[in-house]
């Protein structure tokens, strides 16, 4: 597919996924976000495709949010309803691939370029990034799931400040907070989002799929359903070729060959 708004490459196993809308920092268009689904799953259909990175285009932003020139012109809630649904469906696609989705943070991670980033499965951040949930300063508030995964990650008092005040920070006090998972010198930072990808990418797919599937599921479930669930994947999991494999290779002393199996 052509995209307009992103550009999407192939590096080995991982999908590189770059918002590039350099005139408005990255901000995220209806049609840019539906390139970024499409570009999603592309990664998800390609057997040759294991991981997927998201990042913005430059040094200045990873997405400075929603298009506010699109949410002006939003004439009636049903409409601004749809938009904030749409967005809930990449969040949702994300969550149900079976690859893992990292989130490369290289600037202005504000509004919707934040929960686009929270959506994703593992965030690296920049040290020179810049966060925040600026909403509220423009009379709005979060509605591509910030309210909700905000508070998951990070709790709902800190949530509650940090969408009410709509105050900007920094990487370490994201880092600090658990908002992100790592922060790295910003020259270092697509390399370090590479190699964690390329590691994910040479482990066994299955295994991958189902530690993911049994996080971003249990978090829904009582513990006691979400350890059934993790259960049932484990069985799988370690009856699988690859299970048998990777604990064989460990026994006889010699590196793994996954297959996929
Ligand atoms: N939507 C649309 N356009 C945006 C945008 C957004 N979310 N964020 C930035 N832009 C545009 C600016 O309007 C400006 O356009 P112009 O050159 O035609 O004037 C251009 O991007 C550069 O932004 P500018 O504000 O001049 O850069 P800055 O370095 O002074 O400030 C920010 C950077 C990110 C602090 C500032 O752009 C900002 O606050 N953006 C909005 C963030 C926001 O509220 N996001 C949540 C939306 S729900």
């Amino acid at each position: 597919m052509a995209y307009q708004n992103i550009v999407f490459e192939r590096a080995g196993a991982v999908g590189v996924i770059t918002v590039s809308r350099s005139t408005v920092l990255n901000a995220l268009s209806a049609a840019t976000t539906q390139e970024i689904g499409a570009a999603l799953r592309e990664v998800e259909a390609d057997q040759a495709l294991r991981v997927a990175i998201i990042t913005g285009a430059g040094e200045k932003a990873f997405v400075a949010g929603a298009d506010i020139g699109e949410l002006r012109a939003m004439a009636t809630a049903t409409a601004a309803r749809d938009l904030s649904e749409r967005g809930h469906q990449i969040g949702f696609e994300i969550a149900r691939m079976s690859k893992v989705v990292i989130a490369a943070i290289n600037g202005f991670a504000l509004g919707g370029g934040l929960e686009l980033a929270m959506a994703c499965d593992i965030r690296i951040a920049a040290d020179t990034a810049q966060f925040g949930m600026p909403e509220i300063t423009l009379g709005i508030m979060p509605g591509w799931g910030g309210t909700q995964r905000l508070t998951r990650l990070i709790g709902p008092g800190m949530a509650k400040l940090l969408t009410l005040t709509g105050e900007r920070f920094g990487a370490a006090e994201a880092l600090r907070i658990g908002l992100v998972e790592r922060v790295v010198p910003a020259a270092e930072l697509m390399t370090v989002a590479r190699t964690l990808a390329d590691q994910i990418a040479g482990r066994a797919p299955l295994a991958v799929a189902a530690i993911k599937q049994a996080v971003q599921r249990g978090m829904d479930m009582p513990l006691a359903d979400a350890c059934m669930y993790e259960a049932a994947l484990f069985g799988e999991v370690v009856a699988s070729e690859d299970g048998r494999e990777g604990t064989s290779a460990f026994l006889e002393k010699r590196p793994p060959v996954f297959k996929g199996r």
